[in-house]
């Protein structure tokens, strides 16, 4: 066998086979591999002639035939899975070869892979990968993480096979060990909030404008076209315009409101968690997805809970229906701003804690095309952080402030119908909250940090002098310093 191969792929499931294309289709030479064969030799059989493949039958075979540093992407179920592709792989490796992780890893998995390979002289790379299946096959948006070393030499070949925009690459070297898989969560996080946000906007028109489907349908082909163009709000007309063809209604309304996950939602909103940082936006859409799928409270709920609330007024002209469809749009706009503020909030302070040093303006970058959440604002992002690569609050730069203050109003208008009308809109009114919150004067925290003090002398901090204190509640109620 001779080590011919720039680049080899392993586990050729969907993701890992369109991957393996894709690299063949921009001129590697591809070493493909699987657990079983058949898989294998199908990919050579439907697709060899888009490229330059070299099949394996064994793990051996597959890493011999690739050129020296190795280059193995790994493309297999997160978890149990990519630790038993890792350990066959390791003793077949060399020092300085590469290993990629492209799947759904968590990246404490990746931080303790990482660490382990580089005890054997490898490189480990946790890279995210998003996109789809069509993505991979015609270009993924590609957020690698591990060595910058490993990056010299993966990079090019990886920037290669990735969605461009305006001739830029949607792949740039995101930091050391699990920074790329972190990054990757957080764009998982984002997408949750995306499409919570938009699934609410449809509750809102709908319920709102007494309409069909497929008329809400055009208002997001309509809205794609300005300021919320991108591929969560074109699939979402799409989806909207399609009819089930077994009962001939609209798609949307024969699927059972049971929103699920993988997990990558639930990971984001357990690391804001443990970071402090509030992704209010992010953890309203994941418990969504929640408490949908909570079958049995939600029919104790149907059958208890009384329909109090007088249903949204439909309004009768067109320039009442048209300033009801702006309001939601600008509603939209905003609660998405503040959405995507916290994720990049949530990376900065993970970049901190683990001495990542992630560009975020490089994120939103690589985040314009190829991924799910790719949309027209991420440029107004990556500007954003080109102002001040140090911004510590997203809404604080300029564009944003102007952008959400554009359409505050028409947010609070929507969110306070919403309430009246007993529609819920978690993500539109957690993130209205947190609009409010972050540009407060003064919070009811300091009430919070008295009753603390009181039930269990946690001491609190002084507007007027340093110091940390506790009031002797239960005694003569003086003040002592901590
Ligand atoms: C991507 C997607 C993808 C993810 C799906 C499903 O970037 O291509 O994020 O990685 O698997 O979106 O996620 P859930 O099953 O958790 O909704």
């Amino acid at each position: 066998m001779s080590a011919r191969a720039q680049i080899g792929v392993t586990g050729l499931a969907v993701m890992g086979r369109n991957l393996a294309r894709n690299f063949a289709r921009h001129g590697f030479t591809v070493a493909v591999h699987n657990r079983s064969y058949a898989k294998t030799a199908s990919l050579i059989t439907e697709a060899g002639h888009e490229g330059d493949f070299v099949p394996s039958e064994s793990v051996a075979d597959f890493v011999a035939s690739l050129e020296r540093p190795r280059k193995v992407v790994v493309m297999v179920k997160a978890g149990a899975a990519t630790d038993a592709v890792i350990d066959e792989l390791v003793p077949l490796l060399s020092e300085g070869d590469i290993v990629v992780d492209a799947g759904n890893a968590h990246f404490p998995d990746t931080i303790r892979r990482e660490k382990a390979l580089r005890e054997r002289g490898l490189h480990f790379v946790g890279t995210g990968v998003s996109g789809g299946e069509e993505g991979a096959l015609l270009g993924p948006s590609i957020m690698p993480g591990g060595t910058r070393e490993s990056y010299e030499s993966l990079g090019p070949i990886l920037e290669a096979i990735s969605a461009k925009v305006d001739g830029t690459p949607c792949c740039a070297y995101v930091g050391p060990d699990g920074a790329g898989h972190f990054v990757k969560m957080v764009h998982n996080g984002i997408e949750y909030a995306d499409m919570q946000l938009i699934a609410e906007a449809y509750d809102l028109l709908r319920q709102g404008l007494g309409a069909s489907a497929a008329e809400i349908g055009k208002i997001f082909e309509e809205w794609n076209s300005g300021d919320l163009e991108s591929f969560l709000i074109e699939i979402t007309a799409k989806v909207l315009a399609h009819t089930d063809a077994a009962t001939g209604q609209a798609f949307v309304d024969v699927v059972l409101d049971q929103a699920e996950q993988k997990g990558t939602g639930r990971w984001t909103v357990q690391n804001g968690l443990d970071l402090g940082v509030p992704i209010t936006g992010i953890a309203e859409a994941t418990f969504a997805r929640a408490l949908s799928g909570s079958v049995p409270q939600r029919e104790a709920g149907r059958a208890a809970l009384p329909a109090d609330a007088a249903p949204l007024q439909v309004p009768a002209d067109d320039a009442a229906r048209a300033a009801f469809v702006q309001d939601v749009r600008q509603a939209l706009y905003a609660s998405k701003v503040v959405a995507y503020s916290q994720g990049f909030d949530q990376i900065a302070a993970a970049s901190a804690e683990n001495g990542w040093d992630i560009d975020r303006g490089a994120m939103a970058r690589i985040w314009r095309g190829g991924c799910i959440i790719r949309a027209r604002f991420l440029n107004r992002i990556t500007e954003a952080y080109d102002r001040d690569p140090d911004l510590p609050l997203l809404l604080a730069d300029p564009y944003f402030t102007q952008a959400v203050s554009t359409g505050l109003a028409a947010w609070r208008r929507v969110v306070a119908q919403a309430a009246a009308a007993g529609i819920p809109t978690p993500a539109f009114s957690s993130s209205l909250a947190y609009y409010d919150g972050v540009r407060a004067e003064r919070l009811p925290a300091a009430l919070i940090q008295a009753q603390r003090d009181y039930f269990g002398a946690h001491t609190y901090r002084r507007t007027d002098r340093e110091g940390s204190f506790h009031t002797q509640w239960s005694g003569d109620r003086s003040e002592v310093e901590a």
